[in-house]
């Protein structure tokens, strides 16, 4: 049984994590924190830090940490629910009872529900009055009827109350329906809890075997969230399940490979161009557990992306995931700006096809993308080159396999093999010698300025509607764990949660729980957050600016030796122009 929210928030307001952990090890007070010896590790020397606002506990030298409940967890070394029971009877609060919840949330049941929430979305899409914006939508992006059905495709209506009152009457409790991810936290005045996902397209999720998991929710036009996905349940995992498998599994297996797409729509698109195998994940990045998954089906990938940067770097990560686990991966880059979608909607499915006839494998088309951005005349491009492909070869499955790829490089580089297994060997030694001596003293390095922005949300939440309503969007993000953060903080913000044991509990990747934790506990968020915050926001923005900058200085490169029309070079150098001028108003 799951505990309710409610009770953990109610448990945390009471108890005071500084005189939990003082039962464990003395603390004094310094600067605004408490300090001690770690509980968890030998030490003479205190490493370990409380900061009770902020409820999060760090050790500098073991590098545990986390929130109330972790803490107990560790301490104790039992389960969190125990840990749970523990802090209850200590806060003096009483848990919810099993028998006082019947049925419990049987896996059976939340499935049913799933499954009649989507036929209700269903039906309202193709037959309430009140669905003619959303039908319009979808015919808009053309989506076929036949595609519509076949991934039965909803709307839910903008009136928050209606789910939980058409469940209600559906004889559902309403401690089941708190825990199905449907509903927003506390209820608030009038009765039962509010819907997440209103007046939206809804996506239902499903697995292999067809069951309805969750949904993912687009706004009808500009709205934004433009995407909006129910939370991880009990049932459901965001990281485990891929948009469309339930259509793509059979294809996949008579195919022999899956197409990775970026998005929903595009899953529709491929599905509707004819190309059945194919999924996408569901709102964030690839994961290794998604591989995992695939890899039941083929060992096959074909990764199809749109070509701008996020899109690349996306594809960066998930032919790394795909090399790591043997799967072989081919990639489509689409023109920078596309997706599948876009094609589809524009009429232009058989271009599509084309394009995706055109797969290459990943290694030469990073090979040639990395040329094509650092140029290979001259030592220093070379070496560029080489330190942006090393870490692919690196996670090469084989031996043979890394080798294969370096010789590829030394071919294009009019390189000698030797030179460059040399220099590849010292690089990993490097990348070793760097695992090991990184810690909190030596710092790690320069954070991409989007990860440091989401971070400095996760500890002062409040700014966070701010910043997204300031137009940060999720596209804009190219580091993979900032996309992580930011739609756990866009979850937690949808739900009105609260405290960072519930924001930890929204991500799957133990490296930035700890990264979380371990910036909470610093205090370095703490001084003028809403500065920290604008000052990265202006960090993107340059960055973006300097990279469409190289970009067009590859580009006047690239011009020099060809025999280039003036009016291109004239019109390369204006906009260079333009983008200096805009880089020396942020102060560059
Ligand atoms: P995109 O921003 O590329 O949107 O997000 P899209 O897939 O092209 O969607 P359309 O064509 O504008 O409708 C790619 C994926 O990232 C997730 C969704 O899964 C989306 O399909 N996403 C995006 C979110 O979860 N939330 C967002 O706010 C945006
Ligand atoms: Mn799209």
């Amino acid at each position: 049984m799951r505990i309710p929210d409610r009770a953990l928030a109610e448990i945390q307001s009471r108890l005071d994590l500084a005189e939990v952990v003082g039962e464990y090890t003395v603390l004094a007070r310094r600067g605004g924190r408490w300090w001690g010896c770690c509980p968890f590790h030998q030490e003479k020397t205190p490493s370990f830090s409380v900061t009770p606002e902020k409820g999060v506990f760090y050790c500098f030298g073991c590098q545990k940490g986390g929130g109330l409940f972790q803490f107990v967890m560790e301490a104790e070394k039992v389960p969190f629910r125990d840990a749970v029971e523990l802090l209850a009877k200590k806060a003096g609060v009483e848990l919810p009872h099993e028998e006082e919840e019947p049925g419990g949330i049987r896996r059976e049941t939340y499935l049913e529900l799933n499954r009649r929430v989507a036929g209700s979305f269903r039906w309202l899409l193709q037959e309430s009055p009140a669905a003619g914006a959303a039908r319009r939508y979808l015919a808009g992006r053309r989506v076929s009827d036949a595609i519509a059905e076949a991934f039965q495709l909803g709307w839910a209506p903008p009136d928050r109350r209606w789910l939980w009152r058409f469940l209600s009457g559906k004889s559902y409790t309403p401690e089941f329906l708190a825990r199905t991810g449907l509903f927003n936290e506390a209820p608030r005045g009038g009765e039962g809890r509010s819907s997440l996902l209103a007046d939206r397209i809804m996506f239902p999720i499903a697995n292999a075997r067809s069951e309805v998991l969750a949904f993912g929710g687009r706004a009808l036009g500009d709205g934004q969230p433009k995407y909006l996905n129910s939370p991880e349940t009990a049932f459901f995992r965001k990281g485990e399940n891929l948009f469309g498998i339930e259509k793509a599994g059979p294809a996949i297996r008579e195919a022999g490979c899956f197409h990775l797409v970026e998005g929903y729509m595009d899953v529709l698109a491929m599905h509707q161009a004819g190309v059945t195998n194919t999924v996408a994940p569901l709102g964030t990045a690839f994961t290794e557990q998604q591989v995992r998954v695939l890899k039941r089906w083929t060992a096959s990938a074909v990764l199809v992306f749109d070509g701008d940067e996020a899109g690349t770097k996306a594809t960066l990560r998930a032919i790394e995931l795909c090399e790591r686990q043997e799967v072989s991966a081919l990639v489509v880059a689409l023109p920078a700006g596309r997706d599948p979608a876009d094609f589809v909607e524009a009429g232009e499915e058989e271009a599509l096809r084309a394009l995706l006839a055109g797969k290459r494998p990943a290694f030469p088309f990073l090979l040639d993308g990395a040329v094509a951005r650092f140029g290979r005349s001259g030592a220093e491009a070379k070496e560029q080159v080489r330190d942006f492909l090393f870490p692919f070869a690196a996670a090469a499955a084989s031996r043979l396999r890394a080798e294969e790829y370096l010789r590829q490089v030394a071919d294009v580089l009019g390189a000698s093999p030797e030179a460059i297994a040399a220099d590849f060997d010292r690089w990993q030694a490097r990348q070793r010698g760097r695992m090991h001596t990184s810690g909190p003293t030596t710092g790690e390095g320069a954070l991409p300025p989007e990860l440091f922005l989401m971070l400095a949300l996760s500890t002062n939440r409040d700014l966070f509607p701010g910043v997204r309503a300031g137009g940060v969007a999720l596209a804009d993000l190219e580091d993979a764990r900032a996309r992580a953060l930011y739609v756990a903080l866009e979850e937690g913000f949808r739900g009105e949660e609260a405290g960072l044991d519930a924001l930890l509990a929204r991500l799957d990747d133990a490296g930035l729980r700890e990264l979380v934790v371990r910036k909470a506990a610093s205090g370095e968020f703490d001084m003028n957050p809403e500065r920290i915050v604008a000052d990265s926001l202006r960090r993107i923005r340059q960055r973006g600016l300097q990279r469409d900058r190289e970009a067009v200085q590859a580009r006047l490169r690239r011009l020099e030796g060809e025999h280039a029309a003036p009016a291109e070079v004239r019109e390369l150098l204006a906009e260079k122009q333009h983008l200096d001028s805009e880089l020396a108003k942020l102060g560059v």
